[in-house]
């Protein structure tokens, strides 16, 4: 009797022992040979094994810290405690993403697709498990048809790369991107993308054509064999739930030959509130060629010696001064807008000067992606439905010029209205259409690379501004991606909260496009699409 039972107890404790000798093994070889696995796959699956090998990096490789932070736009995520990926690929074809798509999913690896690089969260670089970088850095061919007035663009080419390519061709074309002419086409256009031209030709994402992706399978897809869910659904949803952007059709717009731009400051004391209350009933109604946009900042008033708030209403018309004039004194004269305010140029030019570049520099500033600064940021947004009052605005202020915000933060409204108030709230994923007055960014910056207490500061400004902008749900820009919005990831979870936030009612929609094209949802991450049976 005793015999019976202690044999099998005796054997029990050499099976358990045993097996976890076997477990640790296995994970002993697990965590050394993986990541070799996965190179070795990366040369066996590839058409040339020497070819893959020159775009493969590993911390090992001398290079790759420098590839890595290249395009890390956002020091935030540049600290040592920052996770890293085990390998960085920086493919030159199409066939090689195939490659690193089959060998990820063989070995367990996550991917990040990185096109410029700017996500507000660092998700095009970041992960907490096992990753590869899939940089899209050699991708970068445009084919501009004028003609048709389309262009094939890469992924990852930059906006100030296209505007450039546009810009030879023709003096009467453009697109209508970001202002920040180094955001990359991938990520920025199947974010939505709004720029200068929003209120008279609508989103980046609204005037996307065709498009070449590579889903989950590996295989390579147009508009025609991914089917027009598929195709909503990269337009506006994010690239990244979905599988990964190769290139994109999109479809240019006319511009002028003469633009006009104007910036003009105002503070507190010059009569900024009376002047914003003014804005807010003027600028989402006025002419669709007119863009006037308000960038906000704390300064010290030079002749008061007290803190102030300080405006500049940066403004694109597409039109020459006598135009632009008349339309100002009949809709906005509290802004005094005179004829030396102004300067009329070409649309090429004012991109360079909408980037931050003095007028006059030369446009191939557009090629350099570092010429810019760059530090720590976080950034929220939302959209407002009704105008915000003037305490509303006081209120506003407080935060800007107490000690955080009188360091590195800025405010910025840009209005809505005019032809985006014409597409329906369903035509793309981006839902924030007629109804919407202007969008707010907050945005606070500091230097150095950890996270700041000055993330406090933002997260109480957000709470205050709750009862003034779109509720139920409060909306949010998927591209200004904002992981304080949750990061649940279960249908139930996401649908209330950051899902509803980035896409309303048609977030539904994005699951169920989601379920079809990546069942095994391989492609996710914080705040990525979820799949539902
Ligand atoms: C300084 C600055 C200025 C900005 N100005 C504007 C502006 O004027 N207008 C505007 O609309 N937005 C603006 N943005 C927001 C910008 O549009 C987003 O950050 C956008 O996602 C950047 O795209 P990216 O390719 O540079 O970034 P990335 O970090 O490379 O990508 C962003 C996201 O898209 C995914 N992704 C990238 N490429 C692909 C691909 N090929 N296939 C699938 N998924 C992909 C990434 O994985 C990541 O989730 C600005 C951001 C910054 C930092
Ligand atoms: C593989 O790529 C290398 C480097 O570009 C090239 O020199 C070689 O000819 C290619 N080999 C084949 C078989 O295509
Ligand atoms: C990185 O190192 C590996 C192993 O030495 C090598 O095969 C590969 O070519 C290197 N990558 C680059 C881009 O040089
Ligand atoms: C501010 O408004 C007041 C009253 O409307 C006006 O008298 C004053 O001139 C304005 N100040 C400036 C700097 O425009
Ligand atoms: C500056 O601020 C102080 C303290 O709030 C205030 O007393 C003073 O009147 C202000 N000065 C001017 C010129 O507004
Ligand atoms: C890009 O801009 C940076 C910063 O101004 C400068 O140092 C660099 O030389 C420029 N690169 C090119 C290729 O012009
Ligand atoms: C906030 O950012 C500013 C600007 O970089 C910096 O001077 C300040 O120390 C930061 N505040 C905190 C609390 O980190
Ligand atoms: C925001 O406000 C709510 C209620 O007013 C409060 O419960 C919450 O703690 C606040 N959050 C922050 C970050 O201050």
């Amino acid at each position: 009797m005793q015999m019976k039972i202690q044999t099998p107890f005796y054997l029990l404790n050499v099976i358990v022992v045993v097996i976890f000798l076997l477990v640790l093994r296995a994970g002993q070889f697990r965590s050394a040979n993986t990541d070799d696995e996965f190179f070795q796959c990366l040369l066996f699956k590839s058409d040339n094994a020497t070819l893959i090998s020159q775009v493969v990096y590993s911390p090992n490789n001398i290079s790759y810290t420098s590839v890595l932070q290249f395009s890390i736009n956002n020091l935030r995520f540049t600290s040592p405690s920052t996770p890293k990926p085990r390998y960085i690929v920086t493919p030159v074809d199409e066939f090689q993403i195939q490659t690193v798509v089959y060998c990820s999913k063989k070995h367990g690896l996550e991917i990040r697709t990185r096109s410029g690089g700017h996500d507000f969260e660092g998700l095009s670089y970041v992960s907490q498990v096992p990753f590869v970088i899939l940089d899209l850095i050699n991708l970068r061919s445009i084919t501009v048809d004028t003609q048709t007035a389309t262009a094939w663009v890469q992924a990852g080419a930059t906006l100030g790369e296209l505007y450039y390519a546009i810009a030879q061709k023709s003096q009467n074309l453009g697109f209508l991107g970001g202002i920040c002419y180094a955001l990359g086409l991938g990520g920025h256009v199947s974010g939505g993308g709004y720029g200068a031209m929003m209120r008279k030709y609508g989103l980046a994402a609204d005037n996307v054509v065709d498009a070449q992706f590579i889903n989950v399978h590996g295989r390579i897809l147009d508009r025609k064999s991914m089917g027009e869910d598929l195709f909503w659904a990269i337009r506006g949803g994010g690239g990244s739930s979905f599988g990964i952007i190769l290139s994109l059709k999109i479809k240019l717009v006319p511009v002028p030959e003469t633009v006009t731009v104007f910036t003009i400051d105002r503070t507190l004391e010059q009569n900024l509130t009376k002047i914003i209350l003014k804005w807010q009933h003027v600028a989402p109604k006025i002419d669709k060629d007119l863009n006037i946009r308000v960038l906000m900042f704390s300064i010290v008033n030079p002749s008061t010696g007290n803190r102030t708030i300080r405006a500049t209403f940066d403004t694109l018309f597409l039109g020459g001064i006598n135009r632009l004039l008349p339309l100002m004194q009949e809709e906005f004269p509290e802004l005094g807008l005179t004829r030396e305010d102004c300067t009329e140029m070409s649309w090429i030019e004012s991109v360079v000067v909408g980037s931050g570049f003095t007028n006059g520099e030369p446009v191939e500033v557009l090629l350099n992606r570092t010429a810019l600064p760059k530090n720590s940021i976080k950034g929220r947004s939302d959209f407002a439905t009704h105008p915000i009052s003037e305490d509303g605005f006081e209120g506003i202020w407080e935060f800007y010029n107490d000690k955080i915000g009188a360091g590195m933060a800025l405010l910025v409204l840009t209005p809505y209205g005019g032809k985006m108030d014409e597409i329906p709230e369903s035509a793309i994923p981006f839902p924030n259409r007629l109804g919407t007055l202007y969008m707010i960014e907050y945005v606070v910056a500091w230097d150095g690379d950890e996270t700041s207490p000055n993330i406090s500061w933002i997260r109480n400004l957000y709470n205050y501004t709750a009862s003034y902008v779109s509720n139920s749900p409060r909306t949010s820009y998927l591209n200004y991606n904002d992981l304080d919005l949750g990061v649940g990831k279960t249908y139930q979870e996401a649908s209330s909260t950051w899902g509803a936030n980035y896409f309303k009612n048609n977030f539904d929609r994005l699951v169920k496009v989601k379920t079809m094209v990546d069942a095994g949802n391989f492609f996710k991450r914080e705040q990525s699409i979820p799949t539902r049976s």
